[in-house]
């Protein structure tokens, strides 16, 4: 049996600044869903990281869902006006156009979905990050399904050993690629590693996968909001749905590569760098300089489109050690103040607050060889 998991996050406001969603927005969202999607979603789940609003939902409609996205769009309009009644902070914010058109894409909102075959058992994690973009997933994923230092599976699981096909996309270009781990892995490396321009936005199983051939595996929800905005509105904090075990990786390896808090962009004003932390739900609001950057990991299975979960897989002191470097990092780095490479390179200031505080000092500047420079 086919199956698509939709995961749909949106900014819609929170409190005091960026730092948390309310309650009761949760609440608007999760009824209006409730009344609204009973013929459409055979069960779905919310959460929240920092501002932002998630909803997991479980359908048989396929992915870009026209009936699915408008369901949560409308749920999201809903939040919305809670928020602005509540005078929540940025209400609205991810909700960039008027009306609904046909399709999420380009609206605002973040998308990971996919169809898949349903196993006997079929688990996987929804991780969900706020204060970063969605190359924050690059490493990890790459570290999940390539990396076997990450994943030993890659090695000892006869069923893992052909390896995994990557879809990436290059976000300004508007274009996609696929290639194939290991044969590929250098080309993969060399366009992953510039996070902020090509984005992993699938995983595949190959054809000749023993169990789940030809399936997709993993998927990151892709959007840059300033390209649609053509300004500074928040950074597209993504999501991602993995899926687990049985020839993918065991959901202990795909945890384990949060293990180390490495650096991401975004944080403050959307502008810096900083170290990723692994955070339970409880731990899933900003507050340190609008951070540091964090990501929840919540475990479900599915069976006959019905969810079990979640499971707070961050909830647990295996992750302190994580958290504590983090912490470090975050102090260190902190220090830098508006240097780079704390702060952004320029070409990533461009849709910032940034250019037009230098436009203003333009008519100032004078040729340095002439050296006329007024006092
Ligand atoms: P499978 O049972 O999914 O094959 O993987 C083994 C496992 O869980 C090791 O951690
Ligand atoms: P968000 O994308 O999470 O709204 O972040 C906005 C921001 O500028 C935080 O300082
Ligand atoms: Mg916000
Ligand atoms: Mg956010
Ligand atoms: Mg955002
Ligand atoms: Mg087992």
């Amino acid at each position: 049996m086919k199956v698509t998991i939709s995961h749909i996050k949106a900014d819609i406001g929170s409190l005091p600044g960026h730092s948390l969603v309310d309650e009761k927005v949760m609440e608007r969202i999760r009824e209006y869903i409730e009344d609204h999607g009973k013929n459409l979603v055979s069960d779905f789940r919310m959460a929240h990281v920092g501002d932002d609003a998630q909803i997991t939902m479980v359908h048989t409609k396929g992915v870009d869902s026209e009936e699915v996205h408008e369901l949560a769009w409308n749920a999201f309009k809903a939040g919305t006006e809670v928020a602005k009644k509540l005078g929540l902070y940025g209400a609205g914010q991810d909700l960039l156009k008027d009306s609904f058109s046909g399709n999420l894409k380009g609206m605002g909102p973040g998308v990971a979905e996919m169809e898949i075959t349903e196993r006997p058992s079929e688990p996987f994690i929804v991780y969900m990050m706020d204060k970063t973009e969605p190359g924050a997933f690059n490493l990890p994923i790459y570290k999940m399904f390539a990396d076997p230092f990450n994943t030993p599976g890659l090695v000892i699981d006869e069923t893992m050993h052909e390896g995994f096909r990557f879809e990436i996309w290059d976000v300004i270009e508007h274009k996609a690629i696929m290639l194939e781990a290991p044969s590929d892995l250098y080309d993969i490396l060399a366009m992953i590693g510039s996070k902020s321009r090509y984005v992993i936005k699938r995983v595949y199983t190959k054809p000749a996968h023993k169990k789940l051939p030809d399936e997709n595996v993993a998927v990151i929800s892709t959007d840059k909001l300033s390209l649609i905005a053509g300004k500074y509105v928040g950074k597209d904090d993504p999501a991602a749905v993995v899926r687990l075990q049985s020839g993918l990786p065991a959901a202990g390896e795909s945890l384990e590569a949060f293990a180390f808090p490495y650096f991401v962009s975004g944080w403050m004003r959307g502008s810096f760098n900083g170290p990723i932390m692994p955070v339970s739900m409880k731990d899933a609001k900003m507050t340190r300089f609008d951070g540091p950057p964090r990501v929840v990991a919540l475990g479900y299975v599915l069976k006959g489109g019905k969810l079990e979960g979640p499971v707070d897989m961050f909830d647990d002191p295996a992750f302190d050690y994580a958290r504590r470097v983090a912490g470090e990092l975050t102090d260190h780095i902190r220090r830098m103040g508006p240097f780079e490479p704390h702060r952004l390179p320029d070409q990533e200031m461009e849709y910032t607050t940034l250019p037009a505080v230098v436009e203003k000092l333009k008519n100032r500047f004078v040729d340095i060889e002439k050296q006329e420079v007024a006092k």
